[in-house]
């Protein structure tokens, strides 16, 4: 459970803050003065801060600062109320998290703090190389093969260097825990790790949040906003999917290595930076410059130091031991006994071509660990998982999903929302989706709402609810007979 400590001096924010926060589902500390803070912090780490600017004592900042001495990692977020927002822009530029004016609203917050906290886990979560399975931790790149050894040893001897790294594999191959484990053996393991993933963000936000931006730089640009890559001075920055980097950044980014500085938009002057980038992608960078999509200057910067994750079919002889793992992982994910799995459904494996590689494989075994019902895992069940694919759920894939789908689904949400307002369009764009899912479970099991219910993990009378809840998008689905109005 994540620990998050609260520094205010106002006793009845403080109040209903933790409780708030309690309700979550979150352990919480409170703190009423900047020494207060830094004495509990020394005392025992908390995985989040959320501090106030201004505060009796020792200034906010100050605390801050002494905060951030202790642990570079710990993310912090700033409150501010409107007048101080200098001194939290400032903060930011200090490596804090990010900065939210009060009151604020409670969503909001509790978003930034989910965030917070992920960004924490990935620092400071190791990433174990060549584990050995059997334990249920996460975060382990497993692996005996050839192909794996050459992984680590290249890990092992390009981590310390503080060279730009460059690491290449088809999707679900370790990219981004290979990322995470030259950091954490990197000199700067004690520092910031952020982590940019060029295709989730917007193409027009890309740039301001790796760059910043200075008041005026555009309509919009109200104030200073510091970028990731300030933010993360002193540490490093993972620029993940960098295949899809659009070209204006890419001339940035070019820039940053070679001269140590950015520009903020709409900046008059170069301010120096001290990153380290580790880059990733699953795209052929040599067919993107070809196609005028990537920088050769970039590229031939970016090589130098490249690590190549093999895919899984091409070390299948790593397969039991990876199911090893995630069968231990997940079993105790849903606190479940490991059931095992016969060696008969692990040879099916064998002649399968895996596409979606190690995540595939994680997601194949969640599944049919589902079906086994706690009897170990037998050819049938696997068969069956096999041949509804490595997906899991619905929910597990729609943010991870193959990136056209993202593409499709991030179009429709544009043009939806370029149509026009709606007073509940939140809900009115989930409920679409909830839409959807639910009518492909009914169709899947030719309308039978016992079995639907079961595929999603819902009780019958809950599906029920939402049949009817969701009539009005099936009654839209089924009259759209060319298939779901995403594509
Ligand atoms: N060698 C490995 N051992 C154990 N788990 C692994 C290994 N490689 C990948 N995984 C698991 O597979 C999933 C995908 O890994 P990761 O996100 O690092 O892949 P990626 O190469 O970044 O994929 P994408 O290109 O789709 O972003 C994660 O859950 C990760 O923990
Ligand atoms: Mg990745």
């Amino acid at each position: 459970m994540s620990e998050i400590l609260i520094v205010d001096d106002d006793r009845s924010l403080l109040d209903s803050f933790e409780r708030l926060l309690i309700e979550e589902g979150y352990t919480v500390r409170t703190a009423s003065s900047g020494e207060a803070a830094i004495a509990a912090v020394a005392d025992r780490a908390p995985d989040l801060v959320i501090m106030d600017v201004r505060l009796p004592g020792i200034s906010g900042m100050e605390a801050f600062a002494k905060i951030r001495e202790a642990d570079a990692r710990l993310p912090v977020i700033i409150m501010t109320a409107f007048g101080t927002t200098e001194t939290a822009i400032e903060a930011t530029k200090q490596g804090a998290f990010d900065y939210i004016l009060k009151p604020f609203d409670i969503p909001e917050m509790l978003e930034l703090i989910t965030q917070a906290l992920e960004a924490g886990r990935v620092m400071r979560s190791r990433v174990r190389m060549n584990a050995v399975p059997g334990s249920f931790e996460a975060d382990a790149l497993i692996g005996k093969s050839e192909a794996m050894q050459a992984v680590y040893k290249a890990i092992g001897r390009v981590a310390a260097t503080d060279a730009t790294v460059l690491v290449r594999g088809e999707s679900g191959t370790g990219k981004e825990l290979v990322a995470r484990a030259l950091y954490q053996h990197s000199s700067r393991a004690q520092k910031p790790f952020l982590v940019i993933n060029c295709v989730a963000i917007p193409e027009t936000l890309l740039e301001s949040e790796l760059f910043g931006y200075e008041k005026g730089a555009f309509t919009g640009a109200a104030g200073r906003r510091v970028g990731k890559i300030e933010q993360a001075n002193g540490g490093t920055v993972f620029l993940d999917e960098i295949g899809d980097m659009p070209l204006p950044v890419q001339a940035k980014i070019l820039r940053l290595l070679q001269e140590r500085s950015i520009e903020r938009l709409g900046g008059y002057s170069p301010v120096p930076v001290d990153v380290r980038i580790i880059a990733a992608t699953n795209r052929n960078l040599e067919r993107a410059i070809e196609a005028e999509m990537f920088r050769d200057d970039l590229y031939y910067r970016l090589k130098v130091v490249t690590i190549e994750l093999p895919p899984l079919r091409e070390r299948k002889g790593d397969i039991p031991l990876l199911c090893d793992y995630f069968l231990a992982m997940y079993a105790h994910e849903m606190k479940m006994d490991n059931p095992g799995i016969s060696r008969e459904a692990v040879r099916l494996f064998d002649v399968y071509d895996w596409p979606g590689n190690v995540r595939e494989l994680g997601n194949i075994i969640k599944k049919a660990l589902i079906f086994s019902r706690g009897y170990p895992i037998r050819p049938e069940a696997v068969s069956q998982a096999l041949s509804s694919g490595g997906k899991p759920h619905a929910a597990d894939t729609v943010p991870d999903g193959p990136p056209d789908m993202a593409a499709a689904v991030r179009q429709w949400v544009h043009e939806t929302l370029s149509a026009g307002s709606h007073p509940d369009m939140f809900n009115f764009m989930m409920d679409h989706f909830g839409g959807i899912i639910i009518g492909e479970a009914l169709q899947m099991t030719d309308g039978n709402r016992s079995r639907a219910a079961k595929l999603l993990g819902l009780t019958r009378p809950t599906l029920q609810s939402k049949i009817e809840k969701y009539r009005l998008s099936l009654e839209t689905r089924v009259k759209e007979q060319d298939g779901p109005p995403l594509t």
